[in-house]
């Protein structure tokens, strides 16, 4: 049977994730690819805390290069989060030919051509379903299925940390700090979690889905951003009295060729369905002119989801080096000459 070997960088919550999932589903992974995944080597500096998962003698390492330089790998998948040493480190795998997968929206948010350009100069993919509402298969939606649609807007709850957090201050009446604790512990928040309580991994992921749904650039600092870290019980007790909820909302908006795109937190109705996403649950409402109005919802970060949509991943790319496709078309909005440039 092929085998397809993969080098896993980060060895942190999801990346525990995605050794026990390669591990429990093994053998339905086998039958649906016809083939045998297997991760050879996972770089982490910290190769001694125990992640609850076992790993076969030898696949640790603290050095990076054995991920990234040993020709027998053909796929990296990133999972340290930020920008660098992210960045050097994918650009080195794709000057050496490996295929990408990253959950890191941070460093496609800024670097995201560069290291496009990269990829479609050597042949390789990269692919960043994690990167976006956690387990939730929005990106190959977008790229796939709706590909035939112009979008004219999209909107959401992109972060689960900010939406576990108000859920919990509006649901148990929690102070923020302790709520945002939980949420560091049990593995939602970005290892510098001012990215979360700021608005700022929501801002990197409405950069991402701008690109793919408009096929256009946004620089992050034209994104209007303001986070839930002055929320207070008082503001969420206003707003139940009024028959709302607060959100952090991601919102872009398509007209013409202009394009609006905010973070905020927003009072949404009580009787509207974002009103109903509670605790870890992300959703996305996307609008195409021929589909119209869809709407995505689940667990939009943590261990488990997270991992599912890195594996899915590694399954689209496995399932191309099988047929003998080395690389599909970057999306728009990622190869300068395939740009549209519209005023934000
Ligand atoms: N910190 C992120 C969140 C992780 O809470 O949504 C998933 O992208």
């Amino acid at each position: 049977m092929k085998e397809i070997k993969i080098g896993l960088l980060g060895f942190g919550t999801i990346g525990a994730g995605v050794v026990k999932l390669l591990t429990k589903n093994s053998a339905l992974l086998e039958e649906k690819l016809g083939a045998r995944l297997s991760l050879k080597k996972i770089a982490d500096l910290d190769i001694t805390t125990d992640r609850g998962v076992s790993v076969e003698p030898g696949v640790l390492t603290t050095n990076v290069d054995e991920v990234l330089c040993d020709p027998e790998i053909s796929i990296v998948i990133e999972l340290i989060g930020g920008y660098e040493p992210a960045r050097s480190f994918v650009l080195k795998a794709i000057a050496n030919g490996k295929h990408i997968i990253t959950a890191n929206k941070a460093l496609l948010a800024v670097h995201g051509e560069e290291i496009y350009a990269a990829a479609a100069q050597k042949g390789v993919e990269i692919l960043f379903e994690a990167a976006v509402g956690g387990g939730i298969p929005v990106l190959s939606a977008i790229k796939g299925n709706m590909a035939g649609n112009n979008f004219s807007t999209v909107l959401g709850i992109l972060n689960g940390t900010c939406n576990y957090i108000l859920s919990k201050m509006t649901q148990d009446g929690v102070d923020f700090a302790e709520v945002l604790q939980t949420a560091q512990e049990l593995g939602y928040a970005e290892a510098d979690p001012t990215f979360d309580v700021e608005g700022i991994d929501t801002a990197h992921k409405l950069c991402l889905l701008l690109s793919l749904c408009f096929g256009t650039r946004v620089d992050l600092k034209d994104i209007s951003t303001e986070g839930i870290s002055s929320i207070s019980a008082v503001d969420i007790n206003f707003a139940r009295d009024f028959g709302y909820k607060i959100k952090l909302l991601a919102i872009g908006k398509r007209d013409g060729e202009r394009i609006e795109a905010r973070v905020h937190p927003t009072m949404i109705p009580v009787n509207y369905p974002l009103a109903d996403v509670n605790g870890v649950f992300n959703a996305i409402r996307l609008t195409g002119d021929f589909v119209g109005p869809v709407m995505f919802y689940g667990r939009g970060a943590g261990m488990e989801p997270t991992a599912s949509a890195v594996i899915g991943d590694v399954v689209d790319i496995a399932r191309n080096m099988l047929a003998g496709i080395s690389r599909r078309s970057a999306p728009l909005g990622y190869l300068d000459d395939r740009v549209k440039k519209l005023t934000i």
